[in-house]
């Protein structure tokens, strides 16, 4: 081969390195940018949901720092509630933080018998029914049992666990000489119909829903109620007993709560009534005797 001949191959193979060189150049750039702009991309769509994020979290944050961060202070905050927290104390600013946590939690922003929930903890204890939380017209408390006509009225049935603790308590009682008879226990759905109704006509509406149930509202009907009187006394006069004196000192004892106290009408929704006790079992009864708390409380709290 010549000397000629050599170098055109050189310069041949020179060319073809050089296309090649500037090709994969290209390759290289193109890949690059089309990684970068991808990056850029993604950077962009997380950074636009960062910033939604922060924006929620800060709306939040706002409402939370209005009640002054109660919900790192108070285990019952139910965050479910925030909204409805802040309408309240818009409405009730002189409350307090916890009070307004307490008060909703109650349902006491909600007008009695408006947006009601069906009762919670069917047949079990601490099942709590009121102007705020209904009763279906079919349900009847399972394991009801008539209580000993030696305690009560004939015919006053009670939740078995109730009843023995009523029977119990009753014949303690009797010890010393005081009588503590049921004469309104289980009632059910039509019972409370005619009642309610009746109590309607005589007094209105508004006077009877101070002091009875409306049929689905009673806690009658859970047949964890009781009425009691000392068979000498009418049951409203109740509160002027010995009877009364002793069932304030020891119907905790047995499981049992004044149920409609005084001072206590704006969380139960109902009067003053001496003769009213719902059992709610021995550790349930002992807070709420020694906290001087309603049952709605005691709900709202735990
Ligand atoms: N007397 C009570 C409030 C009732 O009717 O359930
Ligand atoms: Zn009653």
């Amino acid at each position: 081969m010549t000397k000629k001949k050599k170098l055109k191959i050189k310069k041949k193979n020179f060319t073809i390195f050089i296309i090649f060189l500037i090709l994969i150049c290209f390759c290289f750039t193109g890949l690059t940018s089309l990684i970068i702009r991808n990056f850029s991309n993604e950077k962009t769509k997380s950074d636009e949901k960062t910033f939604t994020n922060n924006k929620d979290l800060s709306e939040k944050d706002k409402k939370l720092k209005k009640l002054g961060n109660i919900n790192k202070k108070i285990s019952y905050f139910k965050m479910s509630n925030l909204d409805r927290y802040i309408t309240y104390k818009e409405k009730n600013n002189s409350l307090s933080n916890t009070q307004i946590v307490k008060d909703v939690n109650m349902d006491l922003d909600k007008d009695p018998y408006t947006d009601m929930k069906e009762a919670k903890n069917l047949n079990k204890i601490n099942i709590l029914v009121n102007k705020h939380n209904y009763l279906k017209e079919n349900y009847v408390p399972n394991n009801l049992e008539q209580i000993d006509t030696k305690y009560a009225l004939s015919n006053m049935s009670l939740v078995n666990t109730a009843k023995y603790a009523f029977e119990n308590m009753s014949k303690e009682a009797n010890k010393e000489n005081l009588k503590i008879i049921a004469m309104s226990t289980y009632r059910s759905y039509e019972y409370q119909v005619n009642l309610y109704n009746n109590y309607a006509k005589s007094d209105g509406k508004t006077a009877a829903d101070t002091y009875s149930g409306r049929p689905g509202n009673s806690e009658h009907q859970t047949g964890l109620a009781v009425d009691v009187y000392n068979q000498d006394e009418t049951y409203t006069n109740f509160e002027k007993t010995e009877e009364y004196i002793w069932m304030q000192d020891n119907a905790y004892k047995y499981g049992f709560i004044l149920r409609f106290p005084k001072g206590k009408e704006k969380e139960t929704g109902y009067e003053f009534e001496s003769w009213h006790y719902r059992y709610v079992g021995k550790n349930i009864a002992k807070i709420i005797k020694e906290n001087n708390i309603s049952l709605e409380e005691y709900i709202a709290t735990h």
